[in-house]
């Protein structure tokens, strides 16, 4: 029984086709339930709709049901608005409201409610991310015999940050009701169990909390790609065909750049137009000869942040194609929207360099993806040093993406990088990569809620 707050399929009306959902979560989780079964408690992703079962995509889903009032103060206002920036090391202002919090937890109970009525008295429950962190109290209270484990996709920031959240008591209590925690990072654990201890006087470390007369374990296990999946695609003969053809059409330049995030603030993708821009600048040389791709999948569209971050990344795409491009060249291919996995393997084929430098982010499997379908072993990767990929991708070029400098020196390294210094980081990223496999990651997950 799993619960993660949205379902990895919705239904579009346009083309009267099941869509798979944005983010990293859907992509780890639904090959895993494909595999092994099991029902995925989740919202449908608007307002209203029927609470009864379907199966799509090879995934039996249960659908929760929200309110418009609850998508705006629950989803766009609690989840989008508090929790996000919060975890993300607070980077963008934060907003406390108490008419955001009450439905956040009437929504944690309706989906505690769902998940005890289809888990039975000693199932096993394992609930998803940063919406859903009150529902293993929830459910413990519903189904004591139940085995309850907890995944966070984000981060988890230090205590310093968390310690602002109104009702940060509640969260931790709230997330204290599984039995065992899993994070993408070591240093989630750690700012996770230091929280704990400080906020609820939980005692002991990470891997047995001791709380409510109970032991808790939190552990970092990373999420990763589906290295199956990932290969096969790489290697598909559509995907070598299509990443020719988006070079053909992009006039075949010399290098091309890619970029592929949700249009989200934490993904710094105004920063690395930013670095292009620097770069283009101090190396003329390259005016013509480089392409730069920014995939930007539509993103929480009703929240004013997410609107600013796409005025501000348009307006940039704007003006550095303003300032460079040729009549028979542009610098920047901004594409917004959202593509199928194998359509953007063929992109991930296509680019030389693959950029990726989010100012904070829990995992971010774009990198991964790029490394697991590069069978070539070519291409350079690009990665910040506050994605959770940079504990393991060691063998990247790592940046501090706000040292705007670093930045455009590490692209400029990236593009003149020649095939043997290629090689010898990509085939190190592939071992790395080839070590780990999602459902690897949902076994050790599972085993540890077994406890
Ligand atoms: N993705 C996709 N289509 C796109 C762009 C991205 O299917 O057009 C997928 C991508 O393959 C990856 C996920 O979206 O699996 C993004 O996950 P990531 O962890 O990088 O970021 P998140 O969106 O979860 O913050
Ligand atoms: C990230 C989060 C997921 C979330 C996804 C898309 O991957 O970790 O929990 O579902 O972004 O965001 P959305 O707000 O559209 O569900």
């Amino acid at each position: 029984m799993v619960a993660a707050h949205r379902l990895p399929v919705a239904w579009d009306e346009r083309s009267g086709k099941w869509k798979t959902s944005p983010g990293g979560l859907v992509s780890a989780l639904a090959p895993v339930l494909r595999e092994n079964g099991g029902v995925w408690v989740g919202w449908n992703g608007g307002p209203g709709g029927d609470t009864k079962s379907f199966t799509a995509a090879g995934i039996r889903n249960r659908p929760v049901v929200l309110s418009e009032s609850e998508v705006e103060n629950h989803y766009d206002g609690f989840c989008t608005g508090t929790i996000w920036p919060l975890y993300h090391d607070a980077i963008r202002p934060l907003e406390f409201h108490r008419h955001w919090w009450h439905p956040h937890q009437e929504v944690n109970d309706r989906f505690a409610r769902a998940v005890a009525r289809a888990a039975g008295p000693e199932g096993k429950v394992w609930v998803h991310d940063y919406q859903l962190q009150l529902v293993p109290a929830m459910v413990r209270q519903r189904l004591p015999g139940a085995r309850i484990g907890f995944f966070l996709h984000i981060p988890f920031p230090p205590v310093d940050i968390f310690e602002r959240l109104p009702w940060r008591r509640q969260v931790l209590e709230g997330l204290l009701g599984a039995d065992y925690l899993g994070f993408q990072t070591r240093r989630a654990v750690l700012n996770f169990a230091a929280a704990a201890r400080e906020i609820t006087g939980a005692q002991g470390p990470a891997s047995a909390l001791e709380y409510d007369g109970r032991l808790i374990r939190a552990q970092a296990v990373p999420i990763s790609v589906d290295l199956a999946q990932s290969k096969a695609a790489g290697n598909a003969p559509e995907a070598k065909a299509a990443a020719e053809r988006l070079r053909n059409d992009l006039g075949e330049p010399e290098h091309v750049i890619l970029g592929v995030d949700r249009l989200d603030y934490s993904k710094g993708i105004d920063l690395r137009l930013r670095a292009f821009e620097v770069m283009l600048q101090r190396h003329p040389e390259l005016i013509g000869k480089v392409s730069f791709i920014q995939i930007a999948v539509p993103s929480r569209e009703d929240v004013g942040e997410y609107q600013s971050i796409r005025r501000k990344v348009e307006e940039m795409v704007g003006r550095i194609n303003g300032r460079f491009a040729r009549a028979s060249w542009t610098p920047v291919h901004y594409l917004y929207r959202n593509y199928s996995f194998e359509d953007l393997v063929g992109a991930y084929l296509a680019a030389d360099v693959m950029m990726i430098t989010p100012l904070r982010d829990g995992m971010n499997l774009v990198a991964l993806e790029y490394v697991a379908t590069r069978a070539d072993n070519r291409g350079a990767l690009i990665l910040s040093e506050f994605a959770g990929a940079a504990e393991r991708l060691t063998d990247a070029l790592i940046v501090n993406p706000y040292d705007l400098d670093a930045l455009a020196v590490a692209l400029y390294e990236a593009v003149v990088m020649d095939s043997v210094e290629q090689t010898r980081r990509m085939s190190r990223l592939r071992r790395t990569v080839g070590r780990l496999d999602v459902h690897t990651w949902a076994r050790q997950n599972l085993e540890a809620i077994e406890g």
